[in-house]
């Protein structure tokens, strides 16, 4: 028998625990419907704004050695109508939850594009306060108290299943704080992590960054971050898992990266950098690696291990 490695997540099956991350390769129709026709679980859409931007000066996203990333794209997005239309056609022509990444420039900005998003095919709207690329702008999941200031205004208008990306946190007592907000409101689940913000990359022969905007500061992807997005993952899963669903993102690469991440508590992951770097065969690569790393372990559902770190006694 093949271990089940499907979950729900809204209401909605999801067929395999491994779909994509908002923001790699996910702005157009035709770099959607590549995600569609993977083995993708679902298609994330790229975060979104009101108007439609172009986003930062090239270069502003750069592979690293080590299967990691530096970006600093700066919300290109064809504006949130044109994603609106997308869902409309993905949700026609594909049996896959589709999702909405809303990462507006104001809360005023969000109000709207959540009224808006009530009104379309998208299943599942994920709000996403932690771009660390808007120049100008803070990451707002790095103040609580406008965390809990958008979360009660947006729960109150939002009609779908509600996801947040959280940014990377550090410190326990942040962890705590954000936790404390989260179980407010009617979040369906969190995404651990976005970028590691504010990198700095430098080419040495050059004696420049590697990435133009910013003076080269830039969000930290791959494995560089995957540590700590596993600790995101486990702390939050700790904190809220009771009542929120934890779906991990940060430098998975491998069946065995799933692994760690549904044992540290996640429901499900997110594939970014490797999605960026591999494109789209990543997911079914992936997934063949998780079920047969399950069978080696004896494992026949995600159930099994599910949130269960063993400590060490
Ligand atoms: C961008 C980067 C992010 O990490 C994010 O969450 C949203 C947008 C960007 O630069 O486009």
């Amino acid at each position: 028998m093949q271990p089940k490695i499907g979950v729900t997540i809204g209401g909605f099956e999801f067929e395999t625990c491994i779909f994509n991350a908002s923001g790699p390769k996910d702005e157009t129709l035709p770099l959607l419907e590549r995600i569609a026709k993977s083995k993708a679980s679902a298609i994330t859409m790229k975060s979104c704004t009101l108007e439609p931007r172009v986003g930062n000066p090239e270069p502003r996203y750069v592979d690293l050695p080590g299967k990691s990333s530096i970006n600093s794209m700066g919300l290109p997005n064809l504006g949130y109508k044109e994603y609106i239309k997308f869902a409309k056609t993905l949700k026609k022509k594909y049996k896959k939850p589709v999702i909405a990444s809303i990462c507006g420039m104001s809360l005023q900005d969000n109000v709207t594009m959540f009224q808006a998003f009530n009104n379309s095919a998208a299943d599942i709207i994920e709000f996403n306060p932690g771009s660390p690329n808007t120049i100008g702008k803070p990451i707002v999941g790095y103040d609580i108290g406008e965390m809990d200031r958008s979360l009660a205004k947006l729960t109150k208008i939002c009609k779908k299943p509600l996801g947040v990306k959280l940014p990377p946190y550090f410190d326990f007592v942040h962890f705590e704080g954000m936790a404390k907000v989260l179980q407010k409101y009617p979040v369906e689940y969190v995404s651990c992590i976005n970028a590691i913000g504010n990198a700095l990359v430098i080419d040495p022969k050059k004696e420049q960054p590697v990435i133009k905007p910013k003076g080269g500061f830039g969000g930290l992807g791959g494995r560089f971050i995957k540590y700590t997005a596993l600790a995101n993952v486990r702390k939050f899963y700790e904190l809220v898992g009771n009542r929120i669903k934890i779906v991990g993102v940060g430098g998975i690469f491998t069946g065995v990266d799933v692994f760690e991440f549904i044992l540290a508590g996640a429901t499900a992951v997110q594939l970014g950098t490797v999605y960026m770097q591999e494109g789209p065969k990543c997911f079914a690569r992936i997934q063949m690696e998780l079920v047969s790393y399950m069978k080696k372990r004896g494992y026949d559902s995600l159930e099994d291990f599910r949130g269960k770190l063993k400590t060490l006694d």
